[in-house]
């Protein structure tokens, strides 16, 4: 059965700071260089926050932009849902320090934790509101500055990631349009193969987890790589299959961007072509949250996204957490 939520997206907007690490960069950091780099991941460029700027700081650059773009007033906003796995602190959530920075004065909000399935899930949970009609405009936010918890030492995790942030308002939805369905899963056995040990309450912050390298990412990569490249094929043809479609009715996939052979690898299961997928890897690397509202605003940004066109979001992140939402595009 399908789960039709009436909640659209009525303006997406994304935000990524100056400062850019390319492959050349890193190449003077770890042993490691550009042709491998661009060959095994597809990336050529990152953007690195500075020590100033925290994941809220992105989200509200993100939010300012969409609510200027939507002429929302803040005030209007009902809900904020950060998605992060990099927030500003333990707690307050960065929800609230975004709802404070953009005068959000009538919003509730809380922090979402799913890795790089947050915005996907941060999507669904918001449009439920929404469709209920408990809500009018909810404001979901992906954001992550991932330079912060990455080991510049590890060749095989650092150059993978860099630091962003995008943002979507949702609003009730027409008859055919907003989103049509979606789908959600967790395989909690494979956290051990992404995860950040330290800093939470099984190893709290220390001197020994510092020195242990715990406060940084882990992972194995080619674990993971397999998990994605399979779980995103395996939704995205459930969710086209339930809904009555097939891969031609699809006129964009929106994936994550863990690994453009992660992408091509699913793209290729479900049988899609280039011209129908929303890649820019190569300019942002993974930014874990943020990537696709990052790749919904790239897309509308190069007029491949016009009303009625049929969507499909995908990703795979830590946890295993995965996602998909079908969607017909709003505007
Ligand atoms: C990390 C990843 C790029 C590694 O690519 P891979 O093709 O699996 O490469 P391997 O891990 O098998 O490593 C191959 C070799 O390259 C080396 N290598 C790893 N990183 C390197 C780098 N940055 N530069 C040069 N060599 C590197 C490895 O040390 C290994 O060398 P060895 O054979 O001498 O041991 C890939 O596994 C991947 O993208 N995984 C998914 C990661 C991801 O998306 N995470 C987020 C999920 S949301």
């Amino acid at each position: 059965m399908s789960h039709r939520i009436a909640a659209k997206i009525s303006g997406v907007a994304g935000y990524v700071p100056p400062k850019v690490l390319t492959n050349a960069d890193l190449e003077k950091m770890v042993a490691t260089n550009d042709e491998w780099i661009r060959t095994r991941t597809g990336i050529c460029e990152r953007h690195i926050a500075d020590s100033a700027t925290a994941t809220s700081h992105l989200a509200v650059e993100a939010a300012n932009l969409l609510l200027a773009q939507t002429k929302t007033d803040p005030a209007e906003i009902d809900l904020i849902i950060v998605a992060s796995v990099t927030p500003d602190m333990m707690f307050p959530a960065t929800a609230c320090l975004v709802q404070d920075r953009i005068g959000a004065k009538r919003a509730w909000g809380f922090d979402l934790s799913a890795a790089c399935s947050g915005f996907a899930y941060a999507l669904t949970v918001g449009a439920q509101f929404v469709g209920s009609g408990a809500h009018k405009k909810v404001l979901v936010i992906g954001s992550d500055k991932m330079s912060s918890i990455l080991d510049y030492s590890d060749r095989a995790t650092c150059i993978l990631f860099g630091d962003g942030a995008g943002a979507v308002l949702l609003e009730p939805a027409g008859e055919n349009e907003g989103i049509l369905d979606f789908e959600h899963d967790v395989d909690g056995s494979g956290g051990q193969y992404l995860y950040q040990p330290g800093g939470g309450s099984l190893n709290p912050a220390s001197a020994e987890t510092i020195a242990k390298k715990m406060h940084v990412v882990h992972q194995e990569g080619s674990q993971v790589f397999k998990y994605a490249a399979r779980r995103m094929a395996e939704m995205s043809a459930k969710l086209l299959e339930r809904n009555g479609f097939t891969k031609d009715d699809l006129t964009l996939l929106v994936p994550h961007q863990a690994n453009l052979r992660i992408i091509r690898a699913a793209q290729e299961r479900l049988g899609v072509d280039d011209s129908k997928v929303m890649v820019n890897i190569d300019r942002f690397a993974n930014t874990t949250a943020g990537t696709i509202p990052l790749g919904l605003r790239d897309a509308v940004e190069q007029g491949r996204l016009h009303k009625g066109d049929l969507v499909l979001i995908a990703t795979v992140g830590a946890g295993y957490t995965t996602g998909a939402v079908l969607l017909r595009w709003a505007y």
